[in-house]
């Protein structure tokens, strides 16, 4: 795992140390929802590393394992003397236990889902002032039995004889639930306490704080001359990071929008809209449709689909470039979910993505990452800030192949505008149903299959449409999204009477796994 990006750019920091990779990065958001920036460590990281960080304070995740089981990830237990404040979560407070001479018991039977909390002890610095009775989210088999001497036991649960404890003394807090899940509704309290109380952290991270760090980290990265150039996709990350690096170099930023004909309707016009129009930003519009239609005639599997548009885009990128005099710096949007999870991929390849509508990693470029430090929900309040309107910020994840992949079979022009007024229809009604923040992706397939009907006595063979919407967190799971009834009649009837050609309007219901969010 390569989360150490070293380059914290704040004061204040806290190291969440990684026992277990799905637990961290909720924990480091939940910290800067506090107000207070946060990276992802690895659990080998030294006391000495750790203090050469000078961080405010420590955050040990949970994890899978038990610390009882040959191999349990551990801390370098000097770490327990840098007079930093440390607060374990779940396996992180087992950890502490046992490394400080408490003991950690095997229990007969785990506590998992939501579980009742009393509290004892609501004078603690970490749960003070919580009601006596709270629900908590647990998860765990063993159990902390005893602590060592000068620390407090503040909760228990009927399973959990020490839920949370603390050493003010010391500086070591723990809890055996989770207190970064919604399921513990007052769990971001216990978390703002530790920073507040427990760290005494002035808890001052903010986007505007952030724009104004990247924007002079930009600054000092470009130097005074050559031009910085931006490949705008259409998506909010680019498009962040092309409205941050505008605030920091002005005329000096160049966007190449390549329109491959495969965007989703409007789209590039509003792109030009708002960098051209509203914000003056240089913009090289590209319109290449007719070329990357040429290329695609013909073209039916999905992975010759993929390879021929990510091909395409390199050619009509580089030669888009080349235009631009001086260009010596390259933007991308890369985030911080992307820099934890760098090097550690071994995920079986299941389509080729990752080089789809992105650029070729021997480009002679210096790179600009400016959102390499940011959650996408980060990402969408700096965009907020920066004054990207909510079409952009709060627009739905779309792939670098664009409607392509939404469209099973040959791809012609004809296919690509029937699929795009439909795919039109389905956001708009999600919008006006007011889902759109709740719903990962929601949009329209063409699956290449024609079916019978009959419209005014007469009878129809047309395409069917299939909707897709999803609720995710991250892309890497999904479900399919229970829209209500009275949405999918309108999708239906919309659909249907608007868009010329289709008769037939289908709800996908699958989940991923096992199917895919897109079609191909
Ligand atoms: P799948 O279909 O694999 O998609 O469940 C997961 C997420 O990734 C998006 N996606 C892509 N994004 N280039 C991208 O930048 C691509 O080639 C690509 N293919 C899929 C997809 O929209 C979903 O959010």
């Amino acid at each position: 795992m390569s989360g150490d990006t070293s380059e914290t750019p704040t004061e204040e920091s806290v190291l969440v140390v990684d026992f277990g990779a799905q637990y961290a990065q909720l924990i480091a958001r939940r910290i800067r929802e506090a107000n207070v920036y946060s990276e992802i460590v690895p659990h080998t990281i030294t006391a000495a590393e750790i203090r050469d960080r000078a961080p405010t304070g420590i955050v040990f995740s949970g994890g899978p394992k038990s610390v009882h089981v040959e191999g349990a990830p551990v801390i370098d237990p000097e770490v327990y003397e840098l007079d930093i404040p440390v607060l374990g979560i779940c396996y992180g407070a087992q950890l502490i236990a046992a490394q400080t001479g408490g003991s950690v018991g095997r229990n007969e039977r785990g506590e998992y889902g939501r579980t009742e909390l009393t509290v004892h002890d609501p004078d603690s610095t970490l749960l003070a002032g919580d009601p006596e009775e709270q629900t908590v989210w647990m998860s765990h088999f063993d159990a902390i039995e005893s602590l060592p001497d000068g620390f407090d036991t503040l909760a228990s649960t009927p399973d959990a004889p020490v839920a949370a404890f603390e050493s003010v003394d010391r500086k070591l807090y723990g809890v055996q639930y989770h207190p970064e899940v919604a399921h513990t509704p007052l769990g971001q309290r216990v978390i703002e306490r530790f920073l507040s109380d427990g760290c005494g952290a002035d808890r001052r991270w903010t986007m505007s704080n952030v724009i104004d760090t990247q924007v002079a980290a930009i600054q000092a990265q470009v130097g005074d001359s050559g031009r910085v150039i931006c490949a705008l996709s259409g998506g909010v990350d680019s498009a962040v990071a092309a409205a941050l690096v505008h605030r920091a170099v002005g005329d000096r930023l160049v966007c190449v929008y390549v329109d491959t004909g495969l965007m989703r309707k409007g789209e590039s016009e509003q792109i030009v809209e708002t960098f051209e129009r509203n914000f003056g930003v240089e913009l090289r519009h590209v319109s290449a449709g007719d070329r990357f239609l040429g290329k695609l005639a013909g073209v039916t599997d999905p992975e010759v689909k993929r390879k021929t548009i990510g091909e395409q885009f390199i050619r009509v990128f580089e030669a888009a470039k080349a235009d631009v005099d001086g260009a010596r710096f390259l933007v991308q949007g890369t985030l911080y979910p992307d820099v934890i999870e760098s090097g550690t991929s071994d995920a079986a390849k299941i389509k080729s993505h990752h080089n789809v509508g992105g650029l070729p990693e021997d480009m002679d470029f210096e790179l600009v990452e400016p959102l390499r430090l940011l959650f996408k929900d980060e990402v969408r309040s700096v965009g907020t800030e920066l004054g990207l309107p909510d079409e952009i910020v709060w627009r739905q994840p779309f792939p670098g192949p664009g409607l392509a992949v939404r469209i099973v079979g040959e791809i012609t022009a004809e296919r690509v505008a029937l699929l795009q007024d439909a795919d039109a229809i389905v956001r708009e009604e999600i919008r006006l149903a007011g889902l759109e923040r709740e719903i990962w992706q929601a949009f329209a397939v063409l699956p290449g299959v024609r079916s019978v009907g009959v419209m005014g006595d007469e009878r129809t063979y047309a395409d069917a449409v299939v909707i897709r919407a999803v609720t995710s967190e991250d892309a890497m799971t999904a479900d399919w999204a229970r829209l209500p009834y009275e949405l999918l009649d309108r999708l239906s009837n919309r659909i249907i009477n608007e868009v010329r050609g289709v008769n037939r309007v289908a709800y996908d219901i699958t989940s991923k796994p096992p199917g895919t969010i897109e079609w191909e």
